[in-house]
């Protein structure tokens, strides 16, 4: 099992540039089984999702060539089969957005049930409720759901809580369906508006993505596009808390700045001097930073994405942080390793009080979900000496380059078996 070693540093500097974000690309690639013609995707992150999900589209008949490093050509015109089974399905959560496209298009698809995972069970109900609202016969039995309908006719869905998921599949079942759809207390989030522009130029009719109302026409079909996935706002947000948490002087580039707000607000909030300039952002950090309270919310608020990042700051802040996780019910698993570290992290419920100390330790910890192993990276980079950060595959799971790009900002950080 591979490891990373991680060495605190006196400080981070230059420059880096922040991926396409894996959070867009994955439905994007799920939505390309909607259209008989070619694609080419830009920007795709080269990331064991993106591997595992191709796996998934060429079970189904799709072809995907990989033409060259973040480019991707995909055809779906022949799709030869519709169902998904548990071995890839396990693998990962998100193959489950191919079930709205297939429905689409196909008028059937059975898959693996997801499953619960690290950070609380993960249900999928509005996903469900929102094929059967369309018209679909839904049946959950031995672990696969299978969805069928001659046709799928537009209607007006609410979603209890505005899963990103579940309004991504909802939008790409409804793309083919005969009539409109409204999509109400949808999801908002940057990776939404992505998908919507990626179906718009394929031909659908969608209005409203990034609000809490989207509509969808159906159409009869989609054609093929070019597309350029929007970069990685948690990439992003990874490297500017890396510099503020470290020290130092880091411009981060290929990033769009209104996608960052929260992010942005709060590590000014603590006293970290952060500049925009275009579709670059400048952090500046003398390692001096108070302490500070977020609570995670759908987009726009705080990204839960971003919490366990957070924390590795709060835990060598000036004073009491109080964390409030809102989005998901078990994503606290990090706080035992940064306690491990020399951390005071307290939990009580849906809230971590975060006592910050002066220093963290070098110590043996493992990345529990891919989220928490960044944020364990982060956290590695103020100690004096080394620490050892195991299970790192789920690191490679989401970030492109990961050691390359911190190696080019002067971080000690090496991969070991
Ligand atoms: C997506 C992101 C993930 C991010 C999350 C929240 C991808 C591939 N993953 O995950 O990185 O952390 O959004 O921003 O884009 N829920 C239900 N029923 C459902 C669906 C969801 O109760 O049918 C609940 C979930 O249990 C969770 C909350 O809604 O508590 C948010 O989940 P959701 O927005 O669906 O997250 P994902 O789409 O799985």
């Amino acid at each position: 099992m591979e490891k990373f070693i991680v060495e605190g540093c006196d400080g981070l500097s230059g420059h880096v540039r922040v991926s396409g974000a894996k959070n867009a690309a994955l439905p994007i690639l799920c939505a390309t089984v909607l259209c008989d013609g070619e694609v080419i995707l830009e920007d795709v992150p080269e990331l064991k999702d993106v591997e595992i999900l191709c796996e998934v589209l060429r079970g189904l008949g799709v072809v995907v060539e990989h033409l060259d490093k973040n480019i991707y050509k995909l055809n779906a015109e022949n799709i030869t089969n519709t169902i998904t089974g548990p071995e890839l399905m396990s693998k990962m959560r998100a193959s489950f957005t191919v079930m709205g496209p297939l429905l689409s298009r196909m008028g059937h698809t059975a898959n693996a049930l997801p499953g619960g995972c690290a950070i609380g069970t993960r249900p999928i109900d509005l996903h469900l409720k929102g094929f059967k609202a369309l018209g679909a016969d839904v049946i959950t039995e031995h672990g696969m759901v299978t969805a069928k309908a001659d046709k799928l006719v537009g209607t007006e869905i609410y979603l209890d809580f505005p899963s990103v998921g579940a309004t991504e599949n909802i939008m790409m079942a409804a793309t083919l369906a005969e009539g409109e759809t409204t999509i109400d207390n949808a999801a908002c989030e940057p990776e939404i508006v992505d998908l919507a522009n990626f179906l718009n130029k394929m031909g659908a009719e969608i209005r409203g993505a990034g609000t809490s109302i989207v509509k969808i026409k159906g159409v009869k079909s989609l054609h093929g596009c070019r597309h350029q996935i929007i970069p990685d706002r948690i990439e992003a947000g990874t490297f500017m808390i890396a510099t503020a948490a470290a020290g130092g002087n880091v411009v981060i580039e290929n990033v769009i700045p209104s996608h960052m707000r929260p992010v942005i607000a709060k590590l000014r909030e603590s006293g970290i001097e952060i500049y925009e300039n275009g579709d670059s952002i400048n952090v500046i950090s003398d390692r001096k930073f108070k302490s500070f309270d977020i609570k995670t919310l759908p987009y726009p608020g705080m990204p839960t994405d971003m919490q366990a990042q957070f924390m590795a700051l709060a835990t060598i802040a000036d004073g009491i942080s109080v964390i409030i996780e809102t989005v998901f019910e078990n994503r606290f698993m990090h706080v035992d390793e940064f306690n491990r570290m020399g951390a005071n992290i307290r939990i009580d419920g849906k809230n971590a009080i975060v006592q910050g100390v002066k220093k963290l330790r070098p110590s043996k910890v493992r990345a529990t979900d891919l989220r928490c192993g960044a944020a364990l990276i982060i956290a590695a980079l103020t100690v004096d000496g080394e620490t050892e950060i195991s299970d790192i595959y789920h690191i490679d799971r989401g970030y492109e380059d990961l050691v390359e790009k911190l190696h080019a900002i002067g971080a000690k950080i090496r991969r070991v078996d």
